[in-house]
């Protein structure tokens, strides 16, 4: 049976974001099925304390994946000792992540590219999980779909419930085409659930990657920083209204207050700079309100900013919609 139901959309693992707070932001927005951040194993079976505080559960989260990304065994068979106690719908296995730290120790992208070593592992894990286990990889190569397809199937054989297939190589990281058509190709030789991931910004990347893919879950990631109303424009594309600016900073503001509940005040507004800059950009805010975010300190600071920033900033957002009603959120670096 499929993991998802038809046309899903699911919140995608997202390091340094999708913690409770993020994720109870997006589901007040229509997401419900979302994973942690990635975890390492290594950080679990030895116990730090961080790990265990991206691994909670919120009481009224519905639809909750761990993700795991590592390359030990032993490592691995400790930290399924610490996820098996407790209450996931599946454990999510990273072949995909491309960053240094990760790739340094064998794990994520590098290990995807590995595909007999993934293997092996990957069946250790259904092996010893209590939950289901699903992974998501990256397309090992955008001109053929061959090398994709072995760790795919492998992936299927070992006892994957659903695959999560990013249409990039690890090279690209998070830029460039999507190749949608190596996604197809594994979604056609799979009888698991194929779940299409990147580049979904808004309603027309996101008819794309579907009609490209032929997949119908879909998993959203830098479309939904900083724009949880994405869960709301895909899935009621017809009735869908853009946020307004005072719904923006309104979303924004209950957005850090959550994390100051959950990581005391003076964490949480070093944590946050990155959030609100992802509120704001791409938005027609002025660049002013960026320079003023990386300075915000307190709580305090944080609300007269909130209220300053409705009536300093809503003429440039009104205007940039007008300007482009139909254009999807820039999500560039500094193109706020
Ligand atoms: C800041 C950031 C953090 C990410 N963290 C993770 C992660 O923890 N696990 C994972 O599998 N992918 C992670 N990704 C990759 C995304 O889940 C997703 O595969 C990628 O961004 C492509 O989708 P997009 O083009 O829609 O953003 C991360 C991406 C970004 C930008």
């Amino acid at each position: 049976m499929n993991i998802y139901p038809v046309d899903s959309l699911i919140l995608a693992p997202l390091s340094g974001y999708t913690d409770l707070p993020y994720r109870r932001i997006a589901r007040a927005y229509g997401c419900r099925y979302a994973f942690t951040e990635m975890i390492d194993i290594s950080s679990l079976a030895y116990a730090h304390e961080r790990s265990f505080r991206m691994q909670e559960r919120g009481e009224d989260e519905t639809f909750l994946g761990i993700q795991l990304v590592g390359s030990d065994p032993e490592h691995l068979r400790r930290a399924l000792e610490v996820v098996n106690r407790c209450r996931f719908d599946v454990v999510d296995f990273n072949l995909g992540c491309p960053v240094a730290k990760v790739a340094r120790k064998c794990a994520g992208a590098a290990l995807g590219r590995q595909v007999d070593r993934a293997l092996a592992l990957f069946q250790l894990l259904v092996k010893e999980s209590v939950h289901p286990v699903t992974a998501k990889i990256r397309i090992l190569d955008e001109r053929d779909p061959r090398e994709t397809l072995r760790l795919a199937l492998g992936l299927e054989a070992a006892g994957a419930r659903a695959l999560t297939v990013h249409g990039r190589v690890m090279k690209m990281f998070y830029s460039g085409p999507v190749y949608a058509e190596i996604i197809a190709a594994v979604r056609e030789s799979l009888a698991i659930q194929v779940v299409a991931n990147g580049g979904v910004m808004g309603w027309q990347s996101y008819g794309q990657l579907r009609r490209d893919s032929g997949c119908r879950a879909v998993m959203l990631a830098r479309g939904a920083m900083g724009n949880p109303w994405l869960f709301r424009e895909l899935s009621d594309p017809q009735g869908y209204l853009p946020p307004t600016p005072e719904e923006v900073i309104g979303t924004m503001r209950s957005h850090v207050l959550a994390m100051i509940d959950y990581y005391g005040e003076a964490a949480a507004m070093r944590m946050a700079r990155k959030i609100m800059i992802d509120y704001l950009r791409g938005r027609g805010f002025l660049g002013t309100a960026r320079a003023a975010v990386s300075k915000l300190e307190t709580r305090d600071e944080l609300l007269q900013f909130c209220e300053r920033a409705v009536h300093e900033h809503s003429a440039g957002y009104w205007q940039w919609l007008e300007s482009s009603p139909t254009a999807e959120r820039r999500l560039r670096k500094g193109s706020f």
